[in-house]
């Protein structure tokens, strides 16, 4: 990334400490620059505080120290066009898979010309067409965990 690119995400020194100043600390002084469209992973041993960063760049819980921001604006709650695939599935049980999928649009209240072919197109890469109308219990244990992956795209309109 060049000085001129603004990078989409970037940390400077970040610590996070839950539970006071005795309690977990689980980031120290965390740098990280990430540019648009950049695939990036993030290793580590369970509890290193891989899902704690990514809460914290999605804007879902407070840092302690340092900068977050994302596209040049400081993180200041959840960013309406960041979408978060959370680690456990989350699927609500009385919704089917269209439902379930459309859910994020819905509590938005965002209106999405192509909604339908979006649902259409992400029902269509899960290999789901077919099942739109079933419920999660209903579902193959593989459809049940690659459902959430779908979700942020449902939710976030084509013009963001
Ligand atoms: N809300 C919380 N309150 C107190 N401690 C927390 C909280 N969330 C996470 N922790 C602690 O912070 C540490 C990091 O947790 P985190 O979930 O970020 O780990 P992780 O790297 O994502 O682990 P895994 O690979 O198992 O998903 C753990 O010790 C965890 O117990
Ligand atoms: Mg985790």
């Amino acid at each position: 990334m060049t000085d001129a690119d603004q990078a989409a995400i970037s940390l400077v020194e970040v610590s996070k400490t839950f539970g006071g100043p005795d309690g977990v600390h689980v980031l120290d002084k965390v740098c990280c620059e990430i540019a648009d469209r950049e695939f990036v992973s993030v290793l580590g041993p369970s509890g290193c505080g891989k899902s704690t960063l990514l809460r914290i760049i999605g804007g879902l819980i407070p840092w302690d120290e340092g900068d977050v921001s994302v596209v040049g604006e400081r993180v200041d709650g959840p960013p309406d066009e960041a979408g978060i695939v959370f680690q456990t599935a989350n699927l609500l049980p009385w919704r089917n898979v269209s439902a379930n999928l459309t859910l994020g649009i819905e509590i938005l209240k965002e209106t999405d010309s192509d909604a339908d072919k979006t649902l259409r197109d992400m029902v269509e890469m899960l290999a789901l067409t077919g099942f739109e109308e079933a419920f999660p219990h209903e579902l193959s244990g593989v459809c049940d965990s690659v459902l959430p992956s779908a979700r942020p795209s449902c939710a976030i309109p084509a013009s963001c």
